[in-house]
């Protein structure tokens, strides 16, 4: 595997899912794998989950791994190709990356949508430099546009806790203070189209994702309807991807409760986290014997292993 930011980069869906119960089942047992590697994780944006599990699969597969957290550890990074770097950026990322790419054998970036440019975002400039220029595989800890490695875990949990063969599975938005980027309801879109679920997205009008993200998927805009018989409610929060990156609605209706939860088939509770309480979900949801989101977290480790266990595999 040569980049990880798409569900078609992992293959056959079963079998990932096999080799992440294999790798859940015996997180050890691939040491040899990671012996005198290393993977550099570059972070441009603040992170809990992704950098401590990545940190964590690495060293589970025996690999030494590097973090740098860009603007704060190292020189501020210019991305963008063909400017006069008069301001305060010190270095471009056409030296950075092959510096990078020749201290380490897998490299991984987080760099989030900044809303100025669509297509450019939306053309994942920023990571698909480091695919070019690194000579190393790359792995999306959220990028632009997608957060594969989240959804590659949610798959994981919805695998293990479905009583379903088919289980129904709601995306819904919910309302935050700040215009958050389309990253993660993107890829959990494109996983769960790829996926053997009844997948349907519930959002307020003016947030239908990007036709390459939303597919097939059926788009309800009456959350109460959407949630009727649902197996797995996944709320999320995102901006406007037709008005690029604006907050158009705030309308607490949406926030995930009691109410909503009581029409579906005693669906479990997911989000990627970090979540803001009682604005996203109210306490009673997250709190709830239905709230899976710390094990749905506790496998971002089991995705991330399995992404660079493939990754050392074709070095
Ligand atoms: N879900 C997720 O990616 O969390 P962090 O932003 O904390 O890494």
């Amino acid at each position: 595997m040569k980049s990880f930011l798409h569900v078609q980069d992992i293959g056959d869906l079963g079998r990932a899912l096999a080799e992440a119960r294999e790798v859940k089942a015996s997180p050890f047992a691939w040491q040899h794998l990671g012996h005198n590697k290393t993977i550099i994780l570059v972070f441009f944006n603040s992170s809990l989950r992704t950098r401590l599990s990545s940190q964590k699969a690495a060293l589970n597969l025996g690999m030494n791994p590097i973090v740098l957290n860009v603007n704060g550890d190292s020189w501020k990074l210019e991305t963008e190709l063909g400017v006069v770097m008069d301001g305060d950026k010190s270095e471009h990322l056409r030296e950075a990356i092959p510096v990078i790419g020749s201290y380490c054998d897998i490299i991984g970036v987080r760099s989030f949508a900044q809303f100025v440019d669509r297509e450019a975002e939306y053309a994942e400039t920023i990571i698909n430099q480091f695919v070019e220029y690194s000579g190393k595989p790359v792995i999306s800890l959220e990028s632009a546009t997608v957060h594969p490695c989240q959804a590659f875990a949610d798959l994981i949990t919805i695998d293990e806790y479905k009583t379903k063969s088919r289980p129904k599975v709601v995306l819904t938005w919910a309302p935050h203070p700040r215009a958050l980027p389309q990253a993660v309801p993107n890829s959990f879109a494109e996983w769960m189209n790829a996926a053997d679920v009844d997948f349907v997205i519930t959002c307020p009008h003016g947030y239908e994702l990007a036709p390459q993200f939303a597919g097939n998927a059926r788009v309800e805009y009456d959350q109460m309807k959407a949630f009727e018989g649902a197996d797995f409610i996944y709320a999320k929060n995102w901006s406007s991807y037709s008005d690029y990156g604006k907050i158009l609605s705030m309308d607490m209706n949406w926030t995930v409760g009691a109410r909503q939860m009581a029409v579906t088939d005693n669906a479990y509770f997911m989000h990627c986290l970090p979540v803001r309480r009682n604005m996203i979900v109210t306490d009673e949801v997250i709190d709830s014997p239905r709230s899976i989101v710390i094990p749905e977290a506790a496998n971002r480790v089991v995705s991330a292993q399995v992404v660079m266990k493939r990754m050392l595999e074709s070095l």
